[in-house]
């Protein structure tokens, strides 16, 4: 039985993260405070340094309507690059590093915990 020792080592990460998740909801909000300097979770709310994140699971990257993405961001949109945790998470640790060129000055967040916080908060459905 190879497969036995997989299971169990999937099911106690399961276990895992799930009283986590549900801590780090609170936290994402929290620190997503930090975001909103530039960005909303309105659509409609004009006048944001950043694009609108409302929605970001699944979107394609450099596509909110009503902003003017740099190069870098466009053509990762143009790519059929789009938004998932991973994805999000490895942005904010160095958003410059993954798309050279990026707009955003922000220096994204500097722990790993709060930046899987912000994903979680980000990726839920609005
Ligand atoms: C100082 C302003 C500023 C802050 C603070 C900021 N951002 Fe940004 N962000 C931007 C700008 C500007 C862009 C557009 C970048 C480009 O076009 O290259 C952007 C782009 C993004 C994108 C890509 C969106 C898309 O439509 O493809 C995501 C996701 C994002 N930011 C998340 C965050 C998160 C999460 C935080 C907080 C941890 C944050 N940003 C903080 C200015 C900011």
């Amino acid at each position: 039985m190879r497969s036995a020792p997989v299971a169990s080592a999937i099911t106690a990460v399961l276990f895992a993260a799930q009283p986590g998740a549900a801590q780090e909801s609170g936290a994402g909000e929290r620190l997503f405070a930090t975001c909103q300097a530039c960005h909303s979770l309105d659509p409609a709310k004009p006048g944001m340094a950043g694009p609108h994140l409302a929605g970001l699971s699944g979107r394609r990257i450099g596509t909110a309507t009503g902003f003017d993405y740099s190069p870098a961001l466009k053509a990762a949109g143009a790519q059929g690059l789009s938004w998932d945790a991973e994805r999000l998470k490895a942005y904010l640790a160095d958003p410059e590093a993954m798309f050279k060129g990026s707009w955003m000055s922000a220096p994204g967040l500097a722990r790993e915990a709060d930046r899987a916080a912000v994903a979680d908060f980000l990726m839920r459905p609005r």
